[in-house]
């Protein structure tokens, strides 16, 4: 079966694409769509972006440089060439930047229209502080930002809304020895995996789109999970709330708002909103990174991996889970299901913290994350767990001894971070040394302890 998805307002059948290609090679060198820029092809600048839109969907804005084509399929996809009106009247969003002089050389424009374009979109009360989570992917190099969020500003939420047309999406795309498959049901997925042990899984592609924008190498088989109806449900019950592995950032957001709302503060840091809107817990889980975000808060958390595989579904408890550098208790005819997250009790104290050079769009130095329970003014239980600090996202058992049983006191808190030199040595890279890191873990400690009992000692401080 063609991909099928409708560009520009034109249905497009494409059935003569290699499934490695990236949708923004395919927009520029195919349909000569050259208004859809590339700067750095992998995600961190924003130069790509367009939008896509199922029928019942969202418009998101995403980054082109990290999609495949086959994940256009039954999508309706904008590029900034299809927002202009016949006779060539440019859209809102491009009069507000060119009215604020929001443009100097204009490389990156055409990424900005597209991502307020999307903005506009989604309904939210325009505020500077909107205005700068929804193009925090958008990298500018010489406008300056003032102008370009008085343009978005200017605009308001008037845009009219548009609903695309409903798409029928195929499970199976090839062409030449490479396929790619796109299940719809859970037990589909299973045979596939159990069939094609060496197939990529794709879940939204932020991490394993490097292959094909950056590494240049195709893919050969490619299983997505996108399309398969369990793993994208989010429910709720009296215990716990369970995430499908398939579930983006911007739709786990809400739950975890509620849920745990330090966890989703941190979780508004991950990447940029073209990153959350295609990225995935599961991705973030199963890529198995020391530093990935949501590890650490999920083992804090007491959370549960549901995998699944040719032999049925075992659940493994979060701390079991990371193995080893880059490698997980998920056997070769496993995949991700789903994440149980336990519903905190009312009582637990719940902080994620993320240390990083920029506060958007940026790879964290080191996570750490605190779940604990004080009953008269003695740490009642507690759970940590710290990522950038060892191979895998850890647990830290001496931490966690040195606060149990023990007054919720500053001097806890020093101790418990001095014990942290019992549970990690951690290494030294590009993004922090060994001492940076082991010094920051200690004092993330000793916020907790001041973000959690001292509301007149300010633990962030923020740039205006
Ligand atoms: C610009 C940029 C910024 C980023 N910023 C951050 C950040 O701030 N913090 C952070 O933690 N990460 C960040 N990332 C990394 C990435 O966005 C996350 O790890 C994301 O959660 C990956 O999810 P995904 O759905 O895109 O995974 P994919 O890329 O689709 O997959 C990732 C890995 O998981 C495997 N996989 C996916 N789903 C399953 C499943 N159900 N079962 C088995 N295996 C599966 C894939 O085979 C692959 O190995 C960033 C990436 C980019 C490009
Ligand atoms: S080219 Fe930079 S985000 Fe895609
Ligand atoms: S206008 Fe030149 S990079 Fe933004």
């Amino acid at each position: 079966m063609p991909v099928r998805f409708q560009l520009n307002g034109v249905l497009i059948e494409e059935d003569d694409v290699s499934p490695s290609m990236t949708v923004l090679d395919y927009l520029r060198d195919t349909k000569g769509l050259k208004g859809t820029k590339e700067g750095c092809a992998e995600g961190d600048c924003g130069a790509c972006s367009i939008t896509i839109q199922s029928a019942l969907g969202r418009v998101k804005t995403v980054n082109a440089c990290l999609m495949l084509v086959p994940q256009l399929d039954g999508m309706s996809v904008v590029t900034v060439e299809g927002l202009s009106a016949p006779g060539d009247v440019i859209h809102p969003v491009q009069q507000a930047l060119v009215e604020n002089h929001a443009a100097q050389c204009g490389f990156c424009t055409p990424g900005f229209v597209m991502a307020l374009y999307a903005f506009t979109q989604t309904g939210e009360t325009v505020t500077p502080d909107s205005v700068h989570e929804a193009i925090a992917g958008n990298l500018c190099r010489c406008t300056g930002y003032r102008p370009i969020v008085d343009a978005a500003v200017s605009l308001g939420s008037k845009a009219e809304k548009v609903i695309p047309p409903a798409i029928d999406q195929s499970d199976y795309y090839t062409d030449g020895d490479e396929d790619f498959f796109a299940p719809r049901s859970l037990g589909h997925l299973v045979a596939l995996r159990s069939d094609h042990p060496d197939a990529y899984i794709l879940a939204g592609g932020t991490d394993l789109g490097m292959r094909a924008s950056k590494d240049r190498q195709p893919y050969g088989q490619v299983i997505s999970t996108a399309n398969v109806t369990e793993l994208n449900q989010i429910e709720r019950d009296a215990d716990s709330v369970t995430f499908g592995a398939a579930v983006n950032y911007t739709r786990v957001l809400p739950m975890l708002d509620e849920l745990a709302p330090s966890f989703a503060q941190l979780v508004r840091r991950i990447g940029s909103r073209q990153i959350r809107n295609l990225g995935t817990i599961g991705g973030n889980i199963c890529n198995a990174s020391p530093i990935g975000d949501t590890p650490p808060c999920l083992i804090a958390l007491d959370a549960t991996m549901i995998a699944h595989g040719a032999n049925g579904r075992r659940e493994i408890s979060s701390d079991e889970f990371f193995t080893d550098y880059r490698k997980t208790a998920l056997v070769p005819d496993e995949i991700l299901e789903a994440i149980r997250v336990p519903n905190p009790e009312p009582d637990l104290i719940f902080r994620a913290y993320k240390v990083s050079k920029r506060f958007d769009q940026d790879i964290s130095a080191v996570v750490g994350a605190f779940a604990l329970k004080v009953e008269d003014g003695i740490v009642a239980s507690v759970r940590i767990a710290f990522g950038g600090m060892a191979a895998t996202p850890a647990c830290a058992p001496a931490c966690e001894a040195a606060l149990l049983g023990k007054p919720w006191s500053l001097e806890t808190a020093v101790a418990a971070g001095a014990a942290l030199r019992e549970d990690f040595m951690p290494l030294t890279d590009f993004r922090a040394s060994q001492g940076y890191r082991a010094r920051v873990a200690e004092n993330l400690i000793q916020r907790v302890f001041l973000d959690t009992t001292k509301e007149d000692v300010p633990v962030e401080v923020m740039a205006l």
